[in-house]
């Protein structure tokens, strides 16, 4: 085995993040991003440091998984979700499942939460709930804090940021319990061949899949063909792509925006 392979199966086996599924060179960026911070050049010896200090496992954890994100990211994606995709399920059912998977700090789903509150104003019988997951535990504990700062909140209006967040005497906006109810926050690693649930009838998979190789990505659509309903929705990344061999299990519904329905 090579240095590198030494070092992520190290990587495996303590923090259970699976480097071969990921792409080699994003893995080698994060690596060398984590090795210059800490003034090590080679990866034996980044391997022995990581083994014996804690502190740099959970560095290294943050840096594999990098956790970008902000409340209607791509605002655009968000408008349709509301002007059509909810209204469509809700023309077959009032139970609306969805799952926010690689939620990170919590944004996504809480997006998807004012969304189905805002509708429950005209349909007061939906009954609406968001799973989101995320393989990152530091920032799970985050997303339930629910608490962010204002740069995050830029893509809302200043009634909304009034209606669902309440600003804190240090300046930061904690979202209200009516919206954080509708959210289930869980641990789940996309690799593990899983779906969180079945009869899911959204599945919001953005800007993670950026980091996985090709079978990585084809595995991860058969799961997610496995957890929707029939005709239900995949809302992927706008730079993301379904890998080819999945390409039959999915029907393009707005290429441009990404979303693609069940086959
Ligand atoms: C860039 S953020 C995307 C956040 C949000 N979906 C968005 O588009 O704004 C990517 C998230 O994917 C998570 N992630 C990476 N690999 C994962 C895996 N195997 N299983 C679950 N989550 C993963 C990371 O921890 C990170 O929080």
């Amino acid at each position: 085995m090579d240095d590198f392979h030494t070092l992520t199966a190290t990587i495996e086996r303590l923090l259970q993040i699976r480097c071969g599924n990921y792409k080699e060179d994003y893995i080698k960026r994060r690596l060398s991003s984590r090795m210059n911070a800490v003034r090590i050049k080679e990866y034996l010896e980044y391997n022995r440091f990581l083994l014996t200090n804690q502190e740099e496992q959970e560095k290294l954890r943050n840096a594999l998984t990098i956790n970008v994100t902000k409340f209607f990211r791509d605002k655009e994606v968000f408008e349709l979700v509301k002007r059509e995709l909810i209204p469509e399920i809700l023309k077959k059912k009032q139970r609306i499942r969805i799952w926010s998977a690689g939620c990170s700090s919590g944004e996504e789903p809480y997006s998807y939460a004012i969304i189905l509150y805002e509708i429950g104003l005209t349909h007061p019988s939906i009954d609406g709930l968001i799973y989101a997951t995320d393989i990152d535990y530091e920032i799970l504990k985050r997303a339930k804090e629910g608490v962010y700062e204002r740069p995050a909140l830029d893509n809302m209006t200043e009634l909304q940021i009034k209606k669902y967040f309440t600003l804190r005497p240090d300046g930061k906006y904690e979202i209200k319990p009516h919206i954080r109810e509708k959210v289930r926050f869980q641990y789940h690693d996309l690799m593990r061949g899983e779906p969180i649930s079945r009869y899911l009838d959204l599945i919001s998979c953005r800007n993670v899949t950026i980091y996985f190789n090709e079978p990585q990505k084809n595995d991860l659509c058969k799961v997610f063909h496995q957890g929707l309903t029939a005709g239900g929705y995949y809302v992927m990344g706008l730079s993301e792509y379904l890998g080819k061999e999945s390409e039959p299990l999915f029907k393009s519904y707005r290429p441009l925006l990404k979303i693609f329905t069940r086959q």
